[in-house]
């Protein structure tokens, strides 16, 4: 089996991405080939500031190691280190219909919150597609936003299979329903003392994924005496979220420790990942006729 997700370094990571990608993702290093990328293709499409990229993309894949991606049996790259895929983009936009990409939700979601038009962004889950398809990938590990371009992705592999003979497999979406979508802590009116509804707090649901068991019992119980206000809650999820990540920013520390460490992965991954996207692109050239 071959597993296979991206992350783009447009900013610093948080924890939605942590529980809905990088937790699933490392538990499936177990089951499989795993190829894991900094998709800094994709951040060009946010992003114009090179220098931020750069360290953008360094820091993404230092912290995926330090979240426990074991670079011994797990490949990890930067998205850039296989221009191959954006040829497989091409070929495939040539058979994606317009009103596949005009239904896609994340282009428009993006609008609305004021990314400027552009074709690349527009494009996304083409290239996308060709990220997952270039490693004949089985199964994808993503948060619930990303479902979409997988069902694109599966569209764009039948359309190329319908039109030129056998040559992609349809890759599955992996999707943890309890981290599908990590909630923000806003959108909860703050209140003092009055009792207080664990199943519709923010708080609470953020606290399950790092508490004990027992934690978790204790706090539903005080949301429903109340007398605590959300100040206290808040706090005590900070503090647990904090000890969470310890072992993460230790291990991150060591990494940082070892200069050249970082590289030298990237380019091991390098060389993985190119040995699949080229056996991959040949048989695409040859069965669309550029070979
Ligand atoms: P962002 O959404 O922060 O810009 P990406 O688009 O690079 O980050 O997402 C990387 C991965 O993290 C994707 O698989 C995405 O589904 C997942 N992800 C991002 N935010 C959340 C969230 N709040 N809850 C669950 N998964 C998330
Ligand atoms: N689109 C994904 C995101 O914004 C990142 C990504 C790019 C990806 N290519 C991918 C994820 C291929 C899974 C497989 O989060």
């Amino acid at each position: 089996m071959r597993i296979l997700s991206g992350i783009q370094p447009s900013g610093a990571l948080h924890i939605g991405n942590y529980f809905g990608m990088m937790r699933p993702a490392v538990a499936l290093q177990a089951e499989g080939e795993a190829l894991y990328f900094v998709a800094d293709y994709h951040a060009l499409t946010s992003l114009r500031d090179p220098e931020m990229l750069r360290a953008n993309s360094r820091r993404v894949a230092l912290d995926f190691l330090a979240c426990g991606l074991d670079p011994e049996r797990a490949t990890l790259f930067r998205h850039s280190d296989v221009p191959q895929v954006t040829e497989l983009a091409w070929i495939l936009s040539t058979v994606a219909p317009m009103g596949l990409l005009e239904r896609a939700t994340s282009y428009k979601d993006k609008l609305a919150r004021g990314m400027s038009a552009n074709v690349g962004l527009f494009s996304y889950p083409i290239l996308m597609a060709a990220d997952i398809l270039i490693y004949d990938s089985d199964v994808v590990p993503v948060g619930k936003d990303q479902k979409q371009h997988i069902e694109i992705t599966r569209d764009l592999a039948v359309k190329m299979n319908e039109t030129y003979g056998h040559i992609f497999k349809l890759p599955e979406p992996r999707i943890q329903p309890e981290t599908e979508t990590v909630p923000g802590i806003d959108g909860q009116k703050m209140s003092k003392s009055s009792p207080k509804d664990p199943a519709s707090s923010t708080i609470f649901k953020l606290y399950s994924l790092v508490a004990s068991k027992n934690e978790i019992a204790e706090m539903r119980e005080r949301f429903l005496k109340g007398g605590t206000g959300y100040g206290d809650f808040k706090k005590q999820l900070f503090e647990k979220l904090w000890q969470y990540f310890a072992p993460m920013r230790q291990r991150r520390e060591e990494i940082l420790a070892d200069r050249s460490y970082i590289e030298e992965v990237l380019a091991r991954g390098a060389k993985r990942a190119n040995e699949i996207a080229d056996r991959v692109m040949e048989r695409v050239r040859k069965a669309v006729g550029l070979r």
